[in-house]
């Protein structure tokens, strides 16, 4: 691993926002319910379309619903109060973007108020301010826990052939965590709170595409026994590995729908005096790099 020093951008923590769920499209639901059994999330469905997974106090966090395509439907970010809800819905605009809020479906997806926009990489943006926090507590199947709250639910990753990242900088108020140069392909992380990275972009990665998502287990034999779980499920699990620039350790695994999920344990959190870095290896071992 080489780590080489880059002039420090002054990050702070970002713009506050957090990630509180995630949409997917599928057509293979039964799937999804059983993937999601062995995720260790509380699984429920919603009508004949729809499955919902929960892993933490939240009334979902992972949507999965029945649709032509396979892939990634769209992404909540949440917001603490109604001004800068309405501070982010107007910076969206002034980018040119045209957004809307919606009561219908802030309804259903059980938050306060609710806008949607699409971002430049296709996706369907949820901006919601309080999504539901259910009484009862969250119960894994499998006695998980997984690390949300402040830091949301975990982080997405997406190829592109160009620099998606600066809508999510200069639009959304992301700031620029650090970035690995893999022989000329460069992945740069982005941060909206403490968590390391809640969004990066591969760049150079052929056409713009979900790549994965991930999800944090609360310790480091829940994500060993989950890895058990995947493999006794036939799921083509890669080995564990340490990345270098979040310290995380994770395995992946494709889901149902083709893109992968990335399940860690542990890492770093952003600090105030965060200073940027740049790696030239994304792992530090494992992976099967
Ligand atoms: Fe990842």
């Amino acid at each position: 691993m080489e780590i080489r020093p880059r002039p420090t951008v002054g990050t702070g923590l970002g713009s506050g926002l957090r990630l509180v769920y995630v949409g997917i499209t599928t057509k293979v639901l039964p799937q999804w319910a059983a993937f999601g059994d062995v995720l260790g999330a509380e699984v429920r469905r919603l009508g004949d379309a729809t499955v919902l997974m929960r892993i933490d106090e939240r009334t979902f966090s992972l949507w999965v619903e029945t649709g032509d395509v396979e892939g990634l439907g769209f992404v909540g970010f949440e917001v603490d109060t109604d001004s800068r809800f309405d501070e982010i819905l107007e910076r969206v605009k002034r980018a040119g973007i045209p957004c809307e809020e919606s009561t219908d479906l802030a309804l259903i997806r059980e938050c306060a108020r609710l806008a949607t926009f699409v971002d430049p990489a296709g996706v369907r943006q949820e901006l919601v301010l309080r999504h539901k926090v259910l009484s009862q507590p969250f119960v894994s199947p499998h006695g998980s826990n997984f690390v949300t709250g402040e830091f949301g639910i975990g982080h997405l990753v997406f190829g592109s052939p160009a620099d998606l990242s600066s809508f999510y900088r200069d639009v959304l108020g992301f700031g620029f965590t650090d970035s690995v140069d893999l022989q000329g392909r460069i992945i740069t992380f982005l941060h909206c709170n403490q968590r390391h990275h809640t969004v990066a972009v591969s760049q150079g990665e052929g056409d713009l595409h979900f790549n994965h998502f991930m999800l944090q287990l609360g310790t480091l034999d829940q994500l060993g026994r989950l890895l058990d779980r995947a493999k006794a499920a036939g799921m083509d699990a890669s080995p564990l590995g340490r990345h270098t620039n979040d310290r995380v350790i994770s395995f992946y695994c494709p889901t149902p729908s083709g893109f992968g999920v990335e399940l860690g344990s542990g890492g770093r959190s952003i600090t105030g005096d965060w200073k940027p870095q740049y790696y030239s290896e994304s792992s530090e071992w494992g992976h099967g790099h």
